[in-house]
């Protein structure tokens, strides 16, 4: 076999193991095994593009191994289940600036290092040298914005939140995108070229900066979805850049999967995309507070292990404050508790419980709460009338009946957890705070639910122990 044959089966086994990778993603079963396919085959395909290109020494090959795998380790082993929406962010930022840094190299060995004179269009040809231009546009404002989000996900960057002219400084940094893209690939100088492709990696840069800037902490997840997609299409157009459809391939995997991921959030938040980058910017009502509540009614761990001593059937729905609290190992406990006790019990999962997509399923996971006991939104709502108890932690939105109100409240037509329709609701949250939306929860006040008030974590332990010590 020769070495053009073998790079090709490499390729080909790498997008095998794309393909199933990404069938095995589609369910929760098997997502972590999809999730080490899709790495293996990504490494494989790194590897093999830099062997065919031969443009870089093994020995670089390796460090950069090195180096990503270090980053990419002590990256994970920092994130908690709170923190994934950062670490995705920073993830993405990579994707962005490998992108605009590998087009930034084509263009320096193909353009501004190489003898002779020639434009980049001339050197490169017309396909090749635009997708270059877009790969620096694209990348370096993925890079910079996924920077940003990463920033302001930690608190950081608040200087910011409020850019004074921000359309205005938009407008003038595309129209200078525009113009330093098109002259770079059209001018025959390479000095000059050199000089005004840096201008435009910068000036892309500041794009990034600039329009994630002030969005929100809480829209945040939706635009680091979108910068994941951005990722994919800087990578697809270095793909067209290089001449290599593997990286066509992938980036427009992710770029593709990234918008459909947008839309998806965009519709269980109800709110438009557009309405995310440049309406509210995130900006929620100021939230209502205990003083919006006639008559709540408040219970303990005590009184709700004694309702749960009857129980048949308990739903636990995890929300935001769970992952806060750290609680999932204690929710885990619960239900192993319950199920012990020959109780029925399931949790409900909202699409966009918590920040992130997969919140709540990737919490339960890391407490290896068995998936068969996780249900969606749409199965569980069914049972809602017929369960017993309902146990709310952390969650408030995702609850709210008030968003089956056509207008009026941020969550209007957000489609919810039915748990109103329950026999009993017992709610765990530290105060009546509301949840994102800033909004009041009318759940609070139906005669069927009780508030019990405390961290997540302590009053599940506390639940455990009561009903340990009822079943000793
Ligand atoms: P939220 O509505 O945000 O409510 C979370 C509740 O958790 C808060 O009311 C808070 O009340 C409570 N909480 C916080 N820390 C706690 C702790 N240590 N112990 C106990 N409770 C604690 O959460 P949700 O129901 O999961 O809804 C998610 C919201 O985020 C939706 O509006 C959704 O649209 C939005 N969102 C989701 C995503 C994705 S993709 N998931 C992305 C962006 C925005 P206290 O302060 O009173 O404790």
């Amino acid at each position: 076999m020769t070495g053009a044959e073998l790079v090709h089966l490499a390729y080909l086994a790498s997008v095998a193991l794309f393909v199933v990778g990404l069938k095995r993603l589609a369910r929760v079963r098997t997502a972590r095994q999809g999730n080490l396919l899709l790495a293996g085959g990504m490494l494989l395909a790194v590897v093999i593009t830099l062997v065919e290109q031969g443009r870089v020494e093994v020995t670089w090959i390796v460090v950069g191994l090195v180096v990503g795998a270090v980053i990419g380790v002590w990256t994970v082993l920092r994130a908690t289940a709170t923190s994934m929406p950062q670490v995705v962010a920073r993830f993405n930022g990579f994707g962005g600036a490998a992108s605009a840094f590998v087009a930034l190299a084509l263009f320096w060995d193909e353009v501004v290092d190489a003898a002779g004179s020639g434009t980049a269009i001339e050197r490169l040809g017309v396909a090749s040298a635009v997708t270059v231009a877009l790969s620096v546009v694209i990348g370096g404002a993925t890079a910079s914005g996924s920077i940003a989000a990463e920033a302001k996900l930690w608190g950081r960057l608040t200087a910011l939140t409020r850019i004074p002219g921000r359309s205005v400084l938009m407008v003038a940094s595309a129209a200078l995108v525009l113009a330093a893209a098109t002259t770079s690939i059209v001018v025959a100088d390479p000095g000059f070229a050199a000089g005004v492709v840096v201008v435009l990696l910068v000036t892309s840069a500041v794009i990034g900066l600039v329009a994630v800037g002030p969005v929100g902490g809480a829209d945040m997840p939706v635009m680091i979805s979108l910068l994941n997609s951005l990722s994919g299409l800087a990578a697809a157009a270095t793909g067209f850049a290089l001449g290599n459809t593997l990286l066509i391939m992938g980036g427009t995997i992710v770029g593709a999967a990234g918008l459909m991921l947008t839309r998806i959030m965009c519709v269980a938040m109800n709110r438009t995309l557009w309405n995310v980058l440049a309406g509210g910017l995130g900006a929620m009502p100021s939230g209502d507070d205990a003083s919006a509540y006639e008559h709540v009614v408040s219970s303990d761990a005590e009184e709700a292990a004694m309702v749960l001593e009857a129980a048949r059937s308990v739903v636990i729905v995890p929300g935001y404050g769970l992952a806060a609290a750290r609680g999932q190992h204690s929710a885990a406990e619960l239900a192993d508790v319950l199920a012990d006790r020959g109780v029925q019990v399931r949790f409900a999962i909202h699409p966009v419980a918590g920040r992130m997509p997969g919140h709540m399923n990737v919490v339960l996971a890391e407490a290896d709460v068995p998936y068969d006991r996780l249900v969606e939104m749409d199965r569980i709502n069914r049972d809602f009338a017929a369960t017993d108890v309902v146990i709310v932690v952390g969650a408030n939105d995702v609850t709210n009946p008030s968003a089956r109100q056509a207008s009026g409240t941020p969550i209007a037509g957000m489609p919810i957890l039915e748990v109103d329709q329950a026999q009993r609701i017992f709610v765990i949250k530290r105060s009546l705070s509301p949840g994102y939306s800033g909004i009041k929860n009318p759940l609070y006040e139906q005669d069927n639910c009780a508030m019990i008030f405390g961290d997540a974590k302590e009053v599940l332990d506390d639940l455990v122990q009561e009903l340990s010590a009822a079943t000793a």
